[in-house]
């Protein structure tokens, strides 16, 4: 038997790495996809096909022993096939440039906990996404959860790592023009790196997890007022607190000004270090701003948000 899903990469609008010490977050799916088919065969072996590699190998390997980036994939196998007398071969495709911060990791375990426990019947998205969570867990230890929870429920959320999501019923009009550092990054060295200067500056740091939560506040009514200007501000605002707790560097912040020069405002997405910034966009800036990017030869495209989230096939 085969089964296919398919899960979307993500965009944190605000409050990445201050949701790890729990402030909340507001994140978006966007229409860029990873799509996994999972199928049993007799042959007890796992293995899985990308276009970062293969691996194949037998079932009940220690997770610590395996070194590739394709171990969610082999965890969430291993774990569902255990009682069974079956093997699983599993590929994955992708729309999602991979490592730089649009949640292609988080939307494999998505896509690829659905595909595979679908293939031994009907699991609920509650259960696919603590699934995720865990097989995210063997390549990231400390995560939030934030990003495996917008790909499985997709749309625009605000994500506390304590009381999960709420979804935002509004439905802004905005593009995102997400522009690519290609440098690649490590969440999990990066958010190391924060725990540090949080060692380091205690005070300042829970100053500005207060500053982040009542940004978040306002950016909450911003966003019923569908008031585009003004959300433009405050991800300048938010981009400040990012240079503070040091994932900025040159690359990114001579991109970000690159950003605002045509757009409403522009910032990191996800952990940092490297990897993608985006500018908030509407109809009457989104191609200015793809230009401006693109004249300075920067990899660059613009998304939209998806409301569908995980999808099954
Ligand atoms: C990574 O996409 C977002 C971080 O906040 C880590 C997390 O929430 O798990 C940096």
């Amino acid at each position: 038997m085969k089964s296919k899903a398919s899960a979307p990469g993500k965009v944190i609008l605000f409050g990445e790495h201050f949701v790890v010490y729990g402030v909340k977050a507001i994140l978006c799916a966007i229409d860029k996809r990873i799509t996994v088919i999972a199928e049993d065969t007799s042959e007890r072996k796992i293995s899985i096909k990308s276009n970062i590699g293969e691996l194949e190998l037998e079932p009940n390997k220690p997770i610590s022993e395996i070194n590739s980036p394709l171990k969610p994939f082999y965890y969430l196998a291993n774990k569902v096939i255990q009682n069974k007398n079956s093997g699983i071969k599993i590929s994955v495709e992708s729309e999602i440039p991979l490592g730089v911060g649009l949640g292609s990791s988080s939307a494999c375990c998505v896509a690829g906990a659905a595909a595979i426990s679908k293939l031994f019947g009907n699991v609920s998205k509650d259960e696919i996404l603590k699934l995720a969570i865990e097989a995210e867990k063997t390549i990231f230890q400390n995560t939030s959860g934030a990003d495996c929870t917008v790909c499985t429920f997709g749309g625009l959320m605000e994500y506390d790592k304590r009381k999960g999501f709420t979804k935002i019923g509004s439905e802004p009009n905005f593009h995102l023009v997400i522009a690519n550092s290609n440098v690649e990054h490590s969440t999990e060295s990066v958010v190391k790196e924060v725990s540090k200067f949080k060692e380091r500056n205690e005070k300042e740091f829970s100053k500005l997890c207060e500053d982040e939560s009542l940004l978040i506040e306002n950016v909450l009514e911003l966003l019923k007022e569908n008031n585009i200007t003004e959300l433009g501000q405050k991800i300048i605002q938010n981009q400040e607190y990012l240079e503070t707790i040091g994932v900025s560097n040159d690359k990114l912040r001579k991109m970000i000004q690159i950003g605002y020069e045509t757009s409403f405002g522009a910032k990191i997405t996800g952990a940092g270090g490297g990897g993608c910034i985006f500018a908030l966009t509407d109809e009457s800036n989104v191609e200015n701003t793809i230009r401006e990017f693109k004249n300075k030869n920067y990899e660059c495209f613009s998304v939209k948000i998806d409301f569908k989230g995980l999808d099954t096939f």
